[in-house]
């Protein structure tokens, strides 16, 4: 073997070390994205409109569906919750309809003044907060403004008695 062999033989290892070095780490990207995306991927904080405010009569609780898009990389699905709106003057509380226990919804009871879940018989007072059943804690709050005459509520919940404006 001349050492001009030698040479080329290096320079062919040292090309092949390159190129194999460089095949993963641009096939570890997508790994690595793929692996940490869900954890580093934030609830999206919106408004959305429930309705003008002559749909929702004062002094009781007036249900409100919550619609909206959610785009996940190449998809787009609606998604819907319900709420629970009661204007009260100039104050409008926005309470979540999903129950602290399992997630049904609840409905709001006129002739009890409590709200009330059908799926183990969770019953919340007014405000929000356990009377009776399996729900571990009160309901949990919705932020609300007032936008012309609509009503608008944000999609992130907030915990009873937490939070300012719920
Ligand atoms: S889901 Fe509401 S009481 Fe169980």
């Amino acid at each position: 073997m001349s050492p001009k062999d030698i040479t080329r033989r290096r320079l062919m290892e040292i090309g092949i070390k390159v190129m194999g070095g460089f095949i993963s780490a641009t096939s570890a990207f997508p790994i690595i994205g793929f692996i940490t995306a869900p954890s580093l991927k934030q609830e999206e904080d919106k408004w959305i409109d429930v309705g003008a405010i002559n749909d929702f009569p004062p002094g009781t609780y007036i249900k409100g569906v919550m619609e909206s898009q959610v785009k996940d990389g190449w998809y787009i699905t609606k998604e819907r919750a319900l709420c629970w709106i009661k204007v009260d003057g100039d104050k409008i509380v926005a309470v979540s309809a999903t129950c602290s226990h399992l997630g049904c919804n609840v409905y709001w009871d006129e002739a009890s003044k409590n709200f009330k879940c059908p799926c183990h018989a969770g019953v919340y007072d007014s405000e929000g907060k356990v009377i009776k059943g399996p729900p571990p804690r009160a309901l949990d709050r919705l932020q609300v403004k007032v936008e012309g005459e609509r009503i608008l509520v944000n999609s992130i919940p907030v915990p009873y008695g937490e939070g300012k404006n719920v």
